[in-house]
């Protein structure tokens, strides 16, 4: 009887333990946040590309709130460019008591005062488009990343050319003397995408067999007007010579297409990288040869759920399978007419 009864009381104290276990869990479902307060800050308000990923993470926002019944507000902010205006933004998130901040950092090398400060007040970042270093990235488990495999976006534009030098040499090597003369614009030489692209991008060309011959490149900084500049310059220099615009973004393929309007030229062939909203609309027209797209849906869509994840302190969904537990790459697509 005496040993029934103990048995009676451990059994009792394990079911208690289970009860009051599962009363926990349960109140941590009722104590989840029902308002997000979401600090985001790009590197630059007008860069074309990075507006479509802006557009997307309003999507998820109002999505989210649709599904989850939790308000969320979305705090955006322009850096302007000034590394020191997005360290300020970051502090200002802080003080207002962000849940979860998005950066897109300005300078990918200067991340560690803003990561000092997220640290001491523990809000979680997601970094995104450009890649902080890896040593800034592993001081903390709460800094995630988003962006593209820079490589992979070179290669499937290079691709673009390959296939469609093999289907028709002649509607590239225009003038028939066996090589495509090309000239490059590049994007910022600080920024982890310029270098890779650039060299990946060519690299496939000579891997796929295209006779390439270059006559000259520029920094255009992912700008259009920079890049119409620069081809403007280079349409007078090397009159009936350019065959081929190798543009490391899409924006600065838009530049060369004005340039090249403007001068009334023809027969010249660009490949982009971005399939930004203009971008697109100008293969579609067929101004531009191709370019490769970033899923903005899921590019933004990774950010946004990362975000929401941290800030709830659950963790991040397996279907993400981060890298280190940290990096999602977005998946990328050639795009044609
Ligand atoms: C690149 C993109 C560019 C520009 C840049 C900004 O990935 O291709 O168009 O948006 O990021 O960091």
């Amino acid at each position: 009887m005496k040993r029934k009864s103990k048995i009676t009381i451990w059994l009792l104290a394990g079911l208690c333990g289970l009860l009051l276990l599962t009363g926990c869990d349960s109140k941590e479902k009722e104590g989840e946040k029902k308002m997000l307060r979401i600090g985001v800050s790009l590197y630059r308000g007008d860069d074309t590309f990075i507006n479509n990923i802006r557009g997307e993470l309003e999507n998820c926002a109002k999505e989210y709130e649709k599904e989850h019944g939790v308000k969320v507000t979305l705090d955006i902010q322009d850096a302007k460019g000034s590394q020191n205006t997005q360290n300020n933004q970051v502090e200002r998130f802080i003080s207002l008591g962000c849940d979860v901040l998005c950066i897109n950092p300005v300078d990918r090398t200067a991340a560690s005062a803003m990561i000092e400060k997220v640290m001491t007040a523990e809000i979680p970042v997601v970094f995104f488009n450009r890649q902080p270093v890896e040593e800034d990235m592993d001081r903390w488990d709460q800094l995630y990343y988003v962006g593209v495999v820079a490589r992979e976006s070179a290669v499937l534009q290079g691709s673009i050319v390959v296939d469609r030098y093999r289907e028709d040499p002649k509607s590239l090597d225009r003038n028939g003397d066996g090589v495509v003369s090309y000239v490059l614009l590049e994007g910022e030489s600080s920024h982890q995408d310029s270098l890779i692209r650039t060299e990946w991008s060519i690299q496939t060309l000579k891997d796929g067999g295209v006779p390439i011959e270059k006559i000259t490149g520029g920094i255009a900084n992912w700008e259009r007007s920079q890049a119409s500049a620069l081809m403007e310059q280079w349409l007078e220099q090397y009159p009936d010579t350019i065959e081929l615009v190798v543009c490391n973004n899409d924006d600065m393929a838009l530049g060369a297409i004005d340039a090249i309007e403007r001068a009334k030229a023809s027969g010249i062939s660009l490949v982009g990288i971005d399939a930004t909203t203009p971008g697109l609309e100008a293969v579609r027209s067929g101004k531009l040869m191709g370019t490769v797209s970033s899923d903005k849906e899921q590019y933004a869509g990774a950010i946004f759920t990362i975000a929401a994840a941290a800030a709830q302190k659950e963790p991040v969904p397996e279907e993400l399978s981060l890298e280190e537990g940290k990096y999602y790459w977005s998946r990328q697509e050639i795009i044609v007419k």
